[in-house]
């Protein structure tokens, strides 16, 4: 039986999970998959929460669906006209250009996280107009509506190397 070493170590090597033979041989690779800080505890230094990239021409579908526009004006997009008056929120076209996608997914999955107190956003109880879609809303369906909004203004800070159609 001396060829029973080497087929462990081939069936072992096209597997992702192959058990505590690659624990500590070699962290996991692939799209969204962070190097990691050596520390054992806590998070790793400098970690913050980012939301992977989304597909922006769904997310604008996702924004139809749930009818974000009866709140939200979005300049150079045909939506119907905001109309729900009593809690109408910012106009949305140049907010990728101010927040990271980790801020706009906050404002949409916890409104309430953070609100422009001047501006009437929200209710007398310091509650955020805006209602929750947490129940609704698949995490994809978050995703890519954050990709559209993202989509909407070039980023502050002029990406070097510019970008093409
Ligand atoms: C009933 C009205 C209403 C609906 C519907 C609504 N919003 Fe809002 N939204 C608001 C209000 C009011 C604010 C401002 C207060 C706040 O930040 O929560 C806001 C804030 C936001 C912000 C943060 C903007 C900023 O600069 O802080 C984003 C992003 C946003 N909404 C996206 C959405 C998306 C996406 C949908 C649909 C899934 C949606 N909204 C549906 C009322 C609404």
């Amino acid at each position: 039986m001396r060829r029973a070493p080497l087929l462990v170590v081939a069936a072992c090597a096209g597997a992702i999970l192959c058990g505590s033979a690659v624990t500590h041989a070699q962290a996991p690779q692939g799209p969204g998959v962070r190097p990691r800080a050596p520390s054992e505890h806590g998070d790793p230094e400098g970690w913050r929460f980012t939301i992977p990239a989304g597909d922006a021409a769904r997310g604008r579908a996702v924004f139809e669906k749930f009818e974000c526009y009866k709140c939200h004006e979005v300049k150079a997009q045909k939506f119907p006209a905001p109309s729900q008056r009593d809690a109408l929120g910012p106009e949305l076209s140049a907010m990728g250009g101010h927040h990271s996608a980790g801020f706009l997914a906050e404002s949409i999955v916890n409104p309430s996280a953070f609100i422009d107190k001047k501006s009437g956003y929200a209710s007398r109880d310091g509650v955020s107009k805006m209602p929750s879609f947490n129940d609704a809303m698949t995490v994809q369906e978050l995703i890519d509506v954050v990709a559209f909004l993202k989509g909407l203004a070039p980023a502050r800070a002029p990406a070097s190397g510019g970008h093409h159609h």
